[in-house]
């Protein structure tokens, strides 16, 4: 985060101030009774902060479809780090989501000059193997380029008429020395995120994007933006129910019987709020207080919960009449772990880092040479104890390789008391590891020339 407050995803310094983040940004917390089979990214508070997670769990529970995007910079090594929001996209595959995977390949070659080429092969050997041994399912995957698929890149200059530079002044701090090509990525992965909604991609429903909070302000902009199209709009009542409000704009005032002059014309209106009615009849209320004029339908018996389900029908019936019919994204943030010299991961530098291929002897040295939380002398530490929150190897078990909580509370606790030694919890860390990365070996092996089943029809 920068002195102004603004969080950078291009930076490399990360802010690990969660709290603050979560209040400056609006992020909800995470209520971890309300979660379905927890992950283990889940039970240790890894996931920490979400944007209306609430409305993917709404159809986690009536089985009603979502979708989960993610996206990668085909450029550098899969690690460690990388593999947080796979686990994340795994877990709403899970739970009945469709995953999208986005190839940014647009975005590296404008911001760090790598060919498309050397994008896709990287793209494919390092990352899209490496999710396939993580236990992605391809049945429900689709792997696809931003370059070979326009409606990303129509969406993206559609979608673009509704921001302007002011607005990524303020979100993304750029100055006039700003290079275009960062310009241009955030607008491409707008239509990244948003375009799964098409109807050639799935249709309309909720798509959440699990990211680290580096990748928020693409989420505050899309989420700004698609709200920017709606032709009606969701409200909460003072005096309880939800409200539709009309949202009359250059290319619908028309069709909802806005005249040049101003004057609105009573028929045409009185037939969009029977047909709001009708497209708000799966909901079953009974009982609703129009007023054409005004464009407001309220519908007092609405439950607050209600919200997510309203807005679908109001969507839906928008893209009947023509609208785009987009959904805000949904969104969840991760902590990041933390590198293993005690700075950020990263992978210009290894020594921060295990890659997904690193071989067991290369991953002990990084380990055995990591950022501990123990006493300087053996006698301080039997007597002071370790600190869990500085200790690189028990934050790599909590984060990625020990999947019992039992033993991750166990090993914490003999390691705060002094009982275990640095040197030994950097042992099971190794141990743990191993196992880890060989079982993640085999795996990859497995799917040696089949990663053609993870593909998009337009990305073979
Ligand atoms: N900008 C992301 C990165 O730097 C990559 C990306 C492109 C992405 N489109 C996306 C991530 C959509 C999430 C969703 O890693």
């Amino acid at each position: 985060m920068d002195s102004d407050g603004r969080i950078d995803p291009w930076a490399s310094q990360q802010s690990t101030d969660y709290a603050r983040i979560r209040d400056q940004f609006g992020l909800g917390s995470i209520d971890i009774s309300k979660i379905p089979n927890p992950g283990i990214l889940h039970r240790r508070g890894l996931v920490f902060a979400h944007r209306d997670l609430d409305v993917i769990l709404g159809c986690m529970r009536r089985s009603d479809p979502f979708g989960v995007l993610t996206g990668l910079m085909p450029s550098g090594k899969m690690h460690l780090g990388h593999s947080m929001v796979i686990d994340q996209v795994r877990w709403f595959q899970e739970q009945g989501g469709d995953v999208t995977v986005t190839v940014a390949d647009l975005e590296a070659l404008a911001t760090r000059g790598t060919s498309l080429e050397d994008g896709r092969e990287n793209a494919l050997q390092e990352y899209i193997h490496n999710y396939a041994a993580l236990g992605l399912n391809p049945k429900s995957t689709n792997v696809y380029f931003q370059s070979t698929r326009p409606s990303v890149q129509r969406l993206a200059f559609t979608l673009g008429r509704r921001t302007n530079l002011s607005e990524f002044e303020a979100i993304y701090g750029f100055k006039g020395e700003t290079n275009l090509a960062h310009v241009q990525a955030p607008l491409v992965q707008v239509g990244d995120i948003v375009h799964p909604q098409l109807d050639e991609f799935g249709g309309l429903r909720p798509i959440v994007v699990p990211v680290g909070v580096d990748q928020d302000p693409h989420l505050r902009l899309t989420r700004g933006i698609t709200s920017k199209t709606h032709w009606f709009n969701v409200k909460t009542r003072k005096n309880g129910g939800l409200s539709v409000t009309l949202s009359v704009q250059e290319d619908n005032s028309e069709l909802f019987g806005v005249s040049q002059n101003g004057r609105v014309d009573r028929n045409i209106r009185d037939s969009i709020f029977e047909n709001l009615k009708t497209s708000l009849k799966p909901m079953g209320y009974s009982d609703y207080i129009s007023n054409p004029k005004h464009g407001i339908l309220d519908i007092p018996g609405a439950k607050e919960e209600d919200f997510p389900q309203v807005r679908m029908c109001v969507l839906a019936l928008e893209r009947q009449m023509g609208g785009m019919g987009l959904m805000p994204p949904c969104s969840t943030y991760h902590r990041f772990a933390i590198g293993m010299t005690g700075d950020k991961m990263s992978s210009s530098k290894p020594e921060t880092t295990i890659f997904m291929d690193d071989s067991i002897e290369s991953m002990s040295k990084k380990v055995n040479r990591a950022y501990s939380g123990g006493q300087p002398t053996v006698e301080e530490h039997r007597r002071l104890g370790g600190d869990c929150s500085k200790d690189v190897a028990f934050q790599y078990l909590q984060f990625f390789f020990e999947q019992d909580d039992n033993e991750l509370l166990r090993i914490g606790r003999e390691y705060e008391s002094g009982k275990l030694l640095a040197g030994e919890i950097k042992q099971i860390c190794i141990d743990r590891a191993s196992e880890w990365l060989s079982d993640l070996s085999d795996k990859r092996d497995m799917w040696d020339g089949r990663l053609d089943e993870f593909l998009a029809q337009d990305s073979i």
